[in-house]
């Protein structure tokens, strides 16, 4: 696929993304998008044969659930992501702590991130601040963009309906929360207008302000790979921006091999099965990475 088809295909990722972080479940998308859309997929689809186009569906007064995208997508050329900042420098080589300090230098770096007051907005709106969960002695290391309302009243992340997706997907892995680490670049939830729905993007000042907190949680638990979840991860962590070219194409984080992918809550309210098998051959090359076995059954999910 073009350049352009992948700028417009982030484009109406990430706009998706941000009507759904502001309480947007359902979009109206006319008989005639999805017929377009079916029409983008035709030169993709000529390679293997495809079963007939589903119709349409007909026009309807209530709004429609996001229309699905094409199924048949061929994995992209990638040209060279696009940096929107200087990578952040490896550190040196860490000396490798004994379990007993690895937790003494957590639980220090918990105990100067719980009471942060550097973004004092945050500060005043968060019930919590969600520091991180998981085992510090960890191989994998999902990182998510920010607390929302459930991380926020609970202060722990990825607990809402996008934790219970990503819940299932540590665990269809083999693995479990137990086994993992899982952080956000941002350790307090975005404040939003009283009474409004969803949640808020963090700005690129409150990423670069929270970050070296997780810069020195992965430089702690030193996780043998990292997944970015989603375009907003991704390029708080990486500078690296255009989430449907990059997923799927490991770069590296201060040595670590990392794996940015989608965002849970894309997959939330997106049935295209094609997708959610993008996510899952993202995470079949993570845990191919770690050595992890990879059974039968495990390689062909999401696939028809
Ligand atoms: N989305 C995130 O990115 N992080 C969370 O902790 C919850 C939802």
């Amino acid at each position: 696929m073009s350049e352009l088809y992948h700028q417009l295909l982030d484009a109406t990722i990430q706009h998706l993304e941000d009507l759904k972080s502001r309480g947007v479940r359902f979009v109206p998308v006319s008989p005639e998008a999805v017929s377009a859309l079916t029409q983008t997929s035709k030169p993709a689809a000529a390679a293997r044969p495809q079963p007939a186009p589903r119709p349409a569906p007909a026009p309807a007064a209530a709004p429609r659930p996001i229309a699905p995208t094409p199924l048949a997508r061929p994995a992209p050329a990638a040209p060279a992501p696009r940096p929107v900042a200087p990578p952040t420098p490896a550190p040196p080589a860490a000396p490798t702590l004994s379990p007993e300090a690895k937790a003494a230098a957590i639980e220090n770096l918990r105990q100067r991130v719980l009471p942060c007051t550097t973004c004092s907005h945050l500060a005043n709106s968060r019930q919590t601040v969600v520091f991180g969960v998981g085992s510090i002695h960890a191989d994998l290391m999902f990182v998510g963009e920010a607390p929302g309302a459930d991380e926020d009243r609970l202060g722990e992340p990825f607990v809402g309906a996008a934790g219970q997706l990503l819940t299932k997907i540590i665990q269809t892995m083999g693995l479990s929360r137990e086994t993992v680490y899982i952080a956000n670049i941002l350790k307090c939830r975005p404040d939003t207008a009283p009474g409004a729905p969803g949640n808020r993007k963090p700005t690129p000042a409150e990423m670069q302000t929270c970050i070296p907190y997780l810069q020195e949680q992965i430089d702690l638990i030193r996780p043998k790979v990292i997944v970015t979840l989603g375009a907003t991860a991704t390029e708080g962590l990486l500078h690296l921006t255009g989430i449907s070219r990059l997923r799927g194409n490991w770069q590296t984080y201060r040595d670590i091999p990392t794996m940015p992918t989608f965002h849970p809550s894309y997959l939330l309210h997106n049935n295209d099965l094609a997708e959610k098998r993008r996510l899952w051959e993202d995470m079949l090359l993570v845990m191919a990475k770690l050595g992890l076995p990879i059974s039968t059954r495990q390689r062909g999910y999401f696939l028809k």
